[in-house]
C-alpha cells in the first residue's frame, strides 16, 4: 500500500473511532439531524419520528421524569410506562424514599416488599411528580435577538433570565402545561422543554430490599451485580385523563403510548438505547478543574463521609428499628461517597489531567493569534488557584458542617420557619405545619447516633483546615473539648427530642425564635452559616460566575478548533438518548467480565450472616425447585447486564430499549471502573448496569404472585 493511502486510511479510522457511538447523550429533537443514520447503522430498526414526534404518539410519550413538587424539572430519576393504564416501572432505589415512608415495624415494606393486591391498595406518595415531555424547541435565536453587544456580563445574564421567563410563560399560557428553558453546550444554546406534569403517583409494588437492593452498598457501583433494582408505580389522572392533585376518585392515567416488554433475550453486541433524564455531567472541564476534583474535593468529601458512615452503619447493625430509620439516609450518603472514590481511581488510571493538559497545549498553539481565546487557559489557571482553598473550606462546611450531624441543619430549618413571614402572619397554622414536619423528621431520627456523628464531624473539621477557614463555634468546640461540648449541646438543645421541641412550639409566639438564638445547636448552625455567607460565598460565587462565563467561551472555541468533531451537550436533567451495545469488558489484565449475570450468581453470594447477601428463603426455594417459568436464557434466569450506553445520575430507572424500541431492562447504575464517565468517557471501560426485564417479570410472577400486573403489559417473545 502506498504510504499516502495508508495515512489517509489511518486518519479516517481515527475520525471514525473519535466519534464512537457509545459516547454522548443526545437531544431527542435533533436525532434526525445528527444520530439516526448512525443508530441505524448500529442496528436500530426504528425511525427518528418513532422516538420523538410532536404530531403523533412516539416513544418519548412513555418516558417519565420523576420529580418533586416545587422542583419538578430537576428529575431525580426516570421511569417508563408499560401499560395502557398508567403502570410504570422505575428502580427500587428511586422509590426507596416512598417505600420507606410507608414502612413501620408492623408493615416493614422495606424488608418484606409490598404488593398491592388491587388498585384500592395502591399507596399515594404526596409530593412526587411525573413529567411527560410534550415538545421541545430551540430558543437560542429568540434569546440572542434580545441581547446587544454593549451589555455588560451582568446585564447580559439578567436579560437571559428575563427573556426565558417570558418565553416560558408565553409557551404555555392558557394550558395546563409547564415550560422550562435550560442552557446547553455551556450556555451557547438554549432549548425549551414543555411538559405535562402528573401529581398523583402511587406505589403498586416493590420487592423486598434483599432483592431490590441485593448486594446493598457493598455491591453498589460494582459489576458483576445481582440487584433486582425495580419497583412498580402507577400514574393517576383526573376524570378527563389530565393531571390532577391526589384524589381517591382519580383514575389510572391512559397514556398516548407505552413500551412493549421484550422477553426475547439479549446477546453481546446487541444494539441498546437508554432514554431518560441524565442529571449532570462535566465533559468539557479543563485540567485545572479536574485536578481540583481529584486532589481536593473528592478525597476530603470521601474522608468526612467515611467517618459518618462508620457511626451510622454501626447503629444500623445494632438494631432493626435503627436500620429502618437510617436506611434511606445511609444509602444516599454512601452512594456519592463510593462514586467519588471510583471517580478518583478512574481519573488516575486514564491520566485524565495529563491528557487534558496535552489537549490544552494544542489549544494554546491554535489560539496564539486569536485575542479572544489567547489568554483563556491562563485565566482559568488563576481562577482555579484562587478557588482551591475556598473549595476545600466549602467541602468541610457542607459535608462536616451543614449536613454533617442532622441536628445542625434541623436547628436552622426550625429557626427559619419560626422567624419567617408565614409564622408572623398565621402563627397557629405555621405551628401545626412545623409540628407535622417535626413528626416526620423525628420518625427517622436517633439522637444518640447523631450525637456520635457530631463528635466525629467536629474532630475532622478542626483537623482538616487551618484556623482561618474554621467557623468560630467549631473552633470553640475544640477548645472546650469536643466530647463535652457535644454532650452539653444535646443535653440543652430543644432540637434533640420531639417532646421538647413540640412543647417549645406549643408555647411559641411570634417572638419565640429569639429564644432559639441561645440554643447551642442553633448557635453552631448560625456560626457555620455566617461563615459561609461572609468568608466563603463572596469569593467562591465570584469565581464560579467567572468560570461559568469562561466555560461558554471555552466550549465555543473548541468547537471552532475541531469543526468535524460531533460534540454533545452535557447532561442537564433534560430528556436524552444514549445508544451503544450490550457488551462485557476487561477491568484488569487477564480478566474479562461477561455482559450478564444470573440467579445462580445470587445463590453463590448467598450468606445469611451478611445482611447485604441474605437471600430471601422464597427465592432459595424457587431456585432449588428450578421453578423459573419462561424467564430463562440457556437454562438460567438472567438478572443484570452491562452495555456501553453513556449514562449518569438521573438515568436511574430509564428504559433500556432494543433495536425494535422494546423494553429489555431498567438502567440503574454504572460499573466502578468507569464512573469517571461524568468527566471523561472511555468506551473500553465505561458500562451502564441494567436489571434484565425478564428478572423483573420473574420476580413479579414467581415471588410476588402478582400476575395481574403482567396481564396489563404487552410482552413480546418473538
Ligand atoms: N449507584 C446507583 C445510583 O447512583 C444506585 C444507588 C442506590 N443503591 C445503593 N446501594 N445505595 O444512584
Ligand atoms: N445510580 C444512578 C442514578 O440513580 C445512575 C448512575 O449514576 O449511573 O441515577
Amino acid at each position: 500500500m502506498k504510504k499516502r493511502t495508508l495515512i489517509v486510511m489511518m486518519a479516517l479510522l481515527t475520525a471514525w473511532v473519535g466519534c464512537r457511538a457509545d459516547e454522548g447523550m443526545w437531544i431527542p429533537m435533533l436525532l434526525k439531524k445528527y444520530n439516526i443514520e448512525d443508530m441505524q447503522r448500529q442496528g436500530f430498526r426504528l425511525t427518528a419520528e418513532d422516538i420523538y414526534a410532536i404530531n403523533q404518539a412516539s416513544l418519548k410519550d412513555a418516558v417519565i421524569g420523576l420529580g418533586r413538587e416545587g422542583r419538578p424539572f430537576s428529575h431525580f430519576c426516570t421511569g417508563e410506562l408499560i401499560s395502557g393504564e398508567g403502570l410504570m416501572v422505575t428502580n427500587h432505589h428511586c422509590a426507596f424514599g416512598m417505600i420507606q415512608a410507608h414502612s413501620s415495624l408492623e408493615h416493614n415494606y422495606l424488608r418484606d416488599g409490598f404488593w398491592a393486591a388491587s388498585r384500592q391498595e395502591e399507596l399515594a406518595n404526596p409530593g412526587i411528580t411525573a413529567s411527560i415531555l410534550v415538545r421541545m424547541e430551540d430558543v437560542t435565536d429568540q434569546i440572542n435577538a434580545r441581547l446587544t453587544s454593549d451589555m455588560t456580563d451582568e446585564q447580559h445574564e439578567a436579560k437571559v433570565v428575563e427573556v426565558c421567563k417570558e418565553l416560558e410563560k408565553n409557551a404555555v399560557e392558557g394550558t395546563n402545561l409547564h415550560a422550562k428553558i435550560k442552557p446547553y453546550f455551556n450556555g451557547n444554546q438554549y432549548f425549551m422543554s414543555v411538559f405535562k406534569i402528573y401529581k398523583d403517583v402511587r406505589l403498586v409494588g416493590a420487592p423486598p430490599s434483599a432483592i431490590g437492593k441485593f448486594g446493598g452498598d457493598t455491591d453498589n457501583w460494582m459489576w458483576p451485580r445481582h440487584t433486582g433494582d425495580f419497583s412498580v408505580l402507577r400514574i393517576y389522572a383526573g376524570e378527563d385523563n389530565e393531571p390532577a392533585d391526589y384524589s381517591p376518585d382519580n383514575r389510572p392515567f391512559r397514556p398516548a403510548t407505552f413500551f412493549k416488554v421484550s422477553a426475547k433475550g439479549l446477546h453481546e453486541g446487541d444494539f441498546t438505547m437508554v432514554f431518560g433524564y441524565p442529571g449532570t455531567t462535566q465533559e468539557y472541564l479543563t485540567s485545572y478543574a479536574v485536578e481540583q476534583i481529584q486532589e481536593v474535593e473528592n478525597p476530603n468529601k470521601v474522608a468526612i463521609r467515611t467517618s459518618k458512615l462508620n457511626v451510622i452503619n454501626a447503629a444500623m447493625n445494632s438494631d432493626e428499628l435503627l436500620r429502618i430509620k437510617y436506611a434511606s439516609k445511609a444509602a444516599s450518603v454512601a452512594n456519592a461517597w463510593k462514586k467519588w472514590q471510583g471517580e478518583i481511581k478512574g481519573l488516575k488510571r486514564f491520566n485524565t489531567v495529563e491528557t487534558k493538559r496535552q489537549e490544552e497545549d494544542r489549544f494554546r498553539q491554535w489560539a496564539q493569534g486569536n485575542p479572544a481565546y489567547r489568554d483563556l487557559l491562563d485565566t482559568y489557571r488563576k481562577l482555579y488557584d484562587e478557588r482551591r482553598p475556598l473549595a476545600l473550606a466549602a467541602a468541610y462546611l457542607n459535608e462536616a458542617g451543614r449536613s454533617g450531624a442532622e441536628i445542625v441543619g434541623w436547628a436552622g430549618t426550625v429557626y427559619n420557619a419560626m422567624s419567617g413571614k408565614s409564622f408572623a402572619e398565621d402563627p397557629a397554622q405555621a405551628k401545626s405545619k412545623l409540628k407535622a414536619r417535626a413528626e416526620e423528621y423525628f420518625k427517622d431520627y436517633d439522637a444518640a447516633t447523631d450525637q456520635k456523628v457530631l463528635v466525629e464531624m467536629l474532630i475532622l473539621y478542626n483537623r482538616g483546615l487551618s484556623a482561618e477557614w474554621i467557623p468560630a463555634e467549631v473552633q470553640a468546640a475544640a477548645k472546650k473539648g469536643i466530647e463535652a461540648y457535644v454532650a452539653n449541646l444535646f443535653r440543652k438543645s430543644v432540637f434533640a427530642s420531639r417532646a421538647t421541641l413540640d412543647a417549645f412550639i406549643d408555647k411559641a409566639d411570634t417572638d419565640s425564635y429569639r429564644k432559639l438564638e441561645k440554643d447551642p445547636a442553633y448557635r453552631l448552625y448560625a456560626s457555620i452559616t455566617a461563615f459561609n455567607r461572609d468568608r466563603i460565598q463572596p469569593g467562591l460565587s465570584r469565581i464560579e460566575q467567572q468560570v461559568k462565563r469562561l466555560n461558554k467561551t471555552w466550549l465555543k472555541a473548541q468547537m471552532e478548533m475541531q469543526p468535524d468533531k460531533r460534540f454533545y451537550a452535557d447532561a442537564n436533567s433534560t430528556l436524552r438518548i444514549s445508544y451503544g451495545k450490550v457488551q462485557g469488558y476487561a477491568p484488569n489484565d487477564a480478566v474479562y467480565y461477561k455482559h450478564f449475570t444470573t440467579l445462580r450468581g445470587i445463590m453463590e453470594k448467598d450468606n445469611p450472616d451478611i445482611y447485604d447477601y441474605d437471600v430471601p428463603e422464597r427465592l432459595r426455594e424457587i431456585y432449588r425447585l428450578r421453578d423459573f417459568g419462561p424467564y430463562t436464557q440457556d437454562g438460567e434466569v438472567p438478572v443484570c447486564f452491562v452495555a456501553t450506553n453513556h449514562t449518569t445520575g438521573g438515568n436511574s430507572g430509564s428504559p433500556v430499549l432494543n433495536a425494535d424500541g422494546h423494553l429489555i431492562g431498567l438502567n440503574f447504575d454504572r460499573a466502578w471502573d468507569g464512573v469517571m464517565s461524568d468527566l471523561q468517557y472511555h468506551p473500553e471501560i465505561c458500562r451502564n448496569i441494567s436489571v434484565d426485564i425478564r428478572y423483573v417479570l420473574f420476580i413479579i410472577d414467581k415471588l410476588a404472585g402478582a400476575r395481574h400486573l403482567l396481564d396489563e403489559m404487552e410482552i413480546v417473545t418473538e
